[in-house]
């Protein structure tokens, strides 16, 4: 589903280089659930946001669902990445002055929807999360746990072939923290979604398919 080759991110400003990433392979299967661990700075966002094409590494290619995406154009990009991938950050990234259901909404806005299936999707996700009950709710009127939740719904409402997380449960405690880790698993078991996921815990990361390390931008494992 996600084949990198050699793939290296050179950060470069006036006076400093920042090797962020050093030849790093990896394929990551169809239906994989994959966990990425190491230390600050190795790494680790630079990778997900290469493999989501929201950065351009510096060298080696990149092939996400069969497809080669160095020669698209800025619009092609936004809407292969509007329909292949999901997203979720570790702060959540909601917009503050729309309720919930706007917000699971939003992917869809940039494809040929009409508001009645729009509505009909993002309750359908919210519903998978659990929080069919809170569409009316601001985010500012939710625990850390349900906005991740509606993060989630909002990564999943256009039913994207994969997932990418970048330490989903970060801001979390430990219970809010397995709850969205269980409805990750469901996710990748019931719907055959493939889920990569930066993680700084051991036990989410053991859950998991497969681990790979990062350190100083090279994989170790
Ligand atoms: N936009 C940027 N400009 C310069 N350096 C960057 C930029 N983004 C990340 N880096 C550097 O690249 C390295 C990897 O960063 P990152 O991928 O965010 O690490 P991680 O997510 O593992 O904490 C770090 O040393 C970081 O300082
Ligand atoms: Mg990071």
């Amino acid at each position: 589903m996600i084949r990198l080759q050699n793939i290296e991110k050179v950060y470069r400003t006036d006076t400093i280089e920042t090797l962020a990433l050093n030849s790093v392979s990896l394929d990551v299967a169809k239906g994989e659930f994959l966990s990425i661990m190491g230390p600050s700075g190795c790494g680790k966002s630079t990778l997900l946001n290469i493999m989501g094409l929201l950065d351009v590494p510096s060298k080696g290619s990149i092939k996400i669902a069969d497809r080669v995406t160095e020669n698209l154009n800025d619009k092609q990009l936004a809407q292969f990445r509007n329909k292949t991938l999901g997203f979720i950050f570790q702060s959540y990234h909601l917009i503050n002055d729309l309720q919930v259901l706007d917000n699971v909404e939003l992917p869809l806005l940039y494809r040929d929807t009409t508001a009645k299936e729009r509505k009909m999707l993002a309750t359908e996700a919210l519903e998978k999360v659990g929080l069919a009950n809170r569409v009316k709710h601001f985010p500012t009127q939710l625990s850390g746990g349900q906005r991740q939740r509606v993060a989630i719904a909002r990564a999943i409402v256009g039913k994207p072939d994969i997932i990418l997380a970048d330490e989903p449960t970060g801001n979390l405690d430990s219970a809010m923290g397995n709850e969205i880790m269980d409805i990750l698993i469901n996710l990748n078991r019931n719907e055959g979604t493939t889920i990569v996921m930066v993680t700084h815990d051991e036990n989410m990361a053991h859950k998991t398919h497969r681990l790979v390390r990062l350190f100083d931008g090279s994989q170790v494992q």
